[in-house]
């Protein structure tokens, strides 16, 4: 029997560098035909009943790139929040970011903030952007947290912890999918994903297609998820 449709579905969308380099452009093509893909699997999650969508756009590591290139994927995330809002709305798409967003640009930050107001009301799909985002920097923020809320540590529990996350109350994703070939969760919703299905690529991102993404989540459905436990009826 088929599984259903995932609920939370992660993306680590690579190889919009190698995909404009191929070609002799800019690397920032690479990046605006990017930001087209997300555009286009955030409808089409919409559209499948798909709750969460989690994207990893840039990582803590990427604030180690040439600082042109981050000018740019800054300038197409702006572009982005200030294009993509009636969108937003007309498709129900709550918005969200995941990560440690006061290393981000002032302007960036006050964008994303009027836009996940203006759509946290929205409840189709919650599209979530992880920027500036590395998963162990979430676990010793959480870490932090609960030190200086002073809790109890025999309080702490794994649901408890879940809910101090940048995930706070979604379910943990059930599918991570990486484009352009690796074979790594490179830091991206670790504590999340610990039972997650993975689903490889070698498709760059910018040239992964709504068809691609629909091929994942049939290949997800037709796995066999027992979460440590054994199939009902085997001895
Ligand atoms: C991966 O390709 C992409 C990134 C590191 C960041 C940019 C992501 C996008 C533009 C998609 C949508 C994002 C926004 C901001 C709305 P890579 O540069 O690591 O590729 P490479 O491994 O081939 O060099």
């Amino acid at each position: 029997m088929k599984r259903a449709i995932p609920r939370h579905i992660g993306i680590i969308m690579d190889g919009n560098g190698r995909w404009a380099e191929m070609r002799g452009l800019p690397r920032s093509e690479g990046h605006k035909r990017g930001v087209e893909r997300a555009k286009e699997i955030m409808e089409a999650a919409g559209s499948l009943g798909v709750e969460v969508l989690s994207l990893y756009a840039f990582s803590i590591e990427n604030w180690r790139r040439p600082e042109d290139e981050i000018g740019v994927i800054m300038g197409l995330l702006e572009n982005t929040l200030k294009h993509q809002l009636e969108t937003f709305m007309l498709e129900k798409i709550r918005f969200r970011v995941l990560g440690d967003r006061s290393r981000l640009p002032e302007h960036i930050r006050s964008l994303i903030e009027i836009t996940e107001q203006a759509t946290a009301h929205n409840s189709r799909l919650t599209a979530q952007f992880a920027l500036s985002y590395g998963g162990r920097d979430e676990i010793i923020r959480a870490v932090r947290r609960a030190i200086r809320e002073r809790i109890e540590p025999e309080r702490i529990t794994e649901a408890l912890f879940s809910s101090m996350l940048d995930t706070e109350g979604q379910p943990d994703p059930d599918l991570i999918v990486r484009t352009s070939g690796e074979l790594r969760l490179s830091n991206f919703l670790p504590w999340q994903s610990a039972y997650a299905e993975f689903y490889f690529t070698g498709t760059l991102w910018p040239d992964f297609t709504r068809q691609e993404f629909l091929d994942a989540i049939h290949d997800y459905r037709m796995r066999e998820r027992r979460f440590g436990t054994v199939k009902p009826g085997v001895q």
